[in-house]
């Protein structure tokens, strides 16, 4: 029925009346947030390109979490900047790796806090690619085994759900066994599916340390002209045994995340990206934009196109603004 019998404006006339007809909405506990972790003892290094955004040694981060925890967040991801670095990633699956021990003495102190780790080889090889590299090419199946690897040592350190980062093809199916076969069924697995090859990555770089020495990622990371492609990653990644399927970078995709959920109807993350963050923080420093107005609306919007979960630096700055509401 249209005009004059319909008027939308009437759903509008008050907050009370707005929220009653509220589509969707946005909790803290479709939060994820992302946290770095170094080696050393009192170490906090700001990254600068990330306004907030710190570095933590392990002693530290249980400091940092605790503040996370407080502020009603229920889920971390924990990427790891080890002191050495070689050629095949030693530093990533050793027992006493940094992502492992900041593991471990995470969940003994806060164990209800869902912890995943990012499982990735950029930042513990000297070339800083995802994967192997061989002739100045990277190797999908030598980076696999070691990724699985990785995968199982996070396991075993107490993670809850393991985030393969690398877009390596078949790693999802290899770590989903080897977690399986390590006695870990129930430790999720939460795939970067579609991983786009994004400039908005950036300012992570400097924080994770993972710049590739030569060349780029555009061999494994998604074209971002692709969405299509996206629906084959994400389906792939669903039949090798994906618990959540990841689409990143989210506010420049949010169609392939709007697809990746109408299609599928599994649980969906998205990735609001380094980049992402480091627009707003600059423009909100210069007064021009109100950046708790402009993050809540991104979050609502990546929520809107149907993410379940968002990974954000704004997590904590959100969980403060959320309660307020
Ligand atoms: C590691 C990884 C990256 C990000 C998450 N995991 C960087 C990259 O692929 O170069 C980016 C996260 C961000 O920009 O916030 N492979």
């Amino acid at each position: 029925m249209a005009f004059p019998a319909t008027r939308l404006r009437r759903l509008r006339v008050s907050e009370e009346m707005r929220r009653l007809v509220r589509e969707t909405h946005l909790d803290v506990s479709d939060l994820i947030y992302p946290v770095f972790v170094t080696e050393g003892k009192g170490v906090v290094i700001p990254v600068e390109a990330m306004p907030g955004v710190q570095r933590f040694s392990v002693d530290t981060l249980l400091g940092e979490i605790e503040t996370v925890v407080a502020a009603g967040i229920t889920g971390v991801i924990i990427f790891g900047v080890p002191a050495a670095k070689d050629t095949l990633a030693a530093g990533a699956w050793a027992e006493d790796g940094v992502v492992q021990k900041a593991v471990r003495q995470i969940k003994d102190r806060f164990a209800g806090l869902l912890v995943a780790t990012d499982v990735c080889l950029c930042g513990y090889t000297d070339h800083g690619h995802c994967g192997v590299v061989e002739n100045g090419r990277i190797i999908n199946d030598a980076s696999v085994e070691i990724l699985a690897r990785t995968a199982v040592s996070h396991a075993r350190a107490g993670a809850d759900i393991v985030a393969p980062s690398d877009m390596m093809d078949g790693r999802v199916g290899a770590i989903r066994s080897a977690l399986d076969r390590a006695g870990y069924q129930d430790v999720a697995v939460m795939a970067y599916s579609a991983k786009y090859a994004s400039a908005f990555y950036g300012p992570f770089r400097e924080a994770a340390d993972s710049k590739p020495q030569f060349g780029d990622r555009r061999s494994y990371q998604m074209d971002p002209h692709n969405a299509a492609e996206a629906l084959t990653e994400v389906s792939l990644d669903l039949d090798e045994g994906a618990d959540i399927v990841m689409v990143k970078p989210a506010l420049a995709y949010l169609d392939v995340i709007y697809r990746v959920k109408e299609r599928f109807g599994r649980p969906v993350a998205a990735y609001n990206v380094s980049g992402e963050y480091s627009l707003v923080k600059a423009a909100a420093a210069r007064g021009w934009v109100d950046e708790r107005a402009v993050v809540l609306e991104m979050l609502t919007s990546i929520r809107r196109a149907g993410a379940d979960i968002i990974l954000t630096y704004f997590a904590k700055d959100a969980a403060g603004w959320l309660s307020q509401e």
